[in-house]
């Protein structure tokens, strides 16, 4: 079975100088401690599904600002791994920080999402009767009553954050348009843009570009390097041109399959991995 500590990058990981049970801690927002510069942990992470293991022991580790990819081929556990992060999905066993001391695992969806990690799914899901800039400003409403809305609309740093993420987005000349006239890829870049407005600390894309053209990749690949620095993100992405651009030469990359990381490195050294090349790459 897979060791209950693990060492990664030659540092110890949150849990190995001190046991989960009894840190006690209550997330709240904006206390993410990344002190030793890892926002997001897994450790051993097995997800069984009537005993098949859809994760079966993954341990990767995400620092803190970074933009990683992840790969593999279908079934690999990919999006598995992201519902064991946003709460949708228990881990049967093995261990889920955020940063050094929020244990996901015994956090609840809210309370994940409140903590700070913003999950984009594969369909866009925006408010098609209503604009781009009202989309934008609806969505940093935590609170879904109409009073919270209608205050948030005389709010002044609300609009700055509005013309913010709009100009982040690349979408300052569509502000008006309704939401449902924009293209796919418009709309993707909006909904990224709706959590945008929560101020996210991680995000977590799946799948991003399905259904793009290749001008819409590319805006979205050049949305992703803007936000680099300012939130940590981890894209499962199936598009190699896509990877290729955001990982560029330097950026890491995650192969999983079978429920673990099978590769873990630069694109060029995953590439080039022997065990990659046999389950995926060379298929
Ligand atoms: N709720 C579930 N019940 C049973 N099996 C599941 C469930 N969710 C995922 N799986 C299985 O777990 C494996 C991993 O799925 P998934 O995480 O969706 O892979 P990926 O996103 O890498 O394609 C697949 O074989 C899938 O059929
Ligand atoms: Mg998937």
């Amino acid at each position: 079975m897979h060791k209950l500590e693990i060492v990664h990058d030659g540092q110890a990981g949150p849990n190995a100088s001190g046991s989960v049970t009894g840190l006690g801690h209550v997330a709240r927002a904006g206390e993410i401690d990344v002190s030793h510069g890892t926002i997001l942990y897994l450790d051993a992470v097995t997800v069984s599904f009537d005993g098949f293991k859809a994760l079966n022991g993954l341990t990767l580790s995400v620092d803190q600002g970074e933009l990683r990819c992840v790969i593999g081929p279908n079934g690999a556990g990919k999006t598995t791994m992201m519902d064991v992060v946003t709460g949708k999905t228990r881990p049967t066993t093995g261990k889920v920080f955020l940063g050094q001391t929020m244990d996901l695992a015994r956090m609840d969806e809210p309370a994940i999402a409140r903590a700070g990690i913003g999950r984009k799914f594969q369909k866009p899901t925006v408010f098609s009767h209503h604009p781009v800039w009202e989309n934008l400003e609806l969505a940093m409403n935590t609170r879904k009553d109409w009073w919270a809305a209608l205050r948030a609309r005389f709010d002044r740093p609300a609009q700055r954050r509005v013309e913010e993420v709009l100009s982040m987005l690349h979408l300052e000349s569509e502000a008006y348009r309704l939401a449902g006239d924009l293209s796919h890829g418009q709309k993707q870049r909006l909904e990224i843009g709706m959590l945008l407005m929560q101020q996210p600390r991680l995000l977590l894309l799946d799948e991003p570009v399905a259904g793009m053209t290749d001008h819409e990749t590319m805006e979205l690949a050049g949305l992703l390097a803007r936000l680099k620095g300012s939130c940590s993100i981890v894209v499962v992405e199936h598009d190699m041109d896509f990877v290729a651009e955001l990982a560029g030469d330097t950026g890491r990359v995650t192969v999983m399959a079978e429920g673990s990381v099978l590769a873990d490195g630069t694109l060029a050294a995953v590439r080039a991995n022997e065990a990659v090349i046999e389950s995926y790459l060379g298929r």
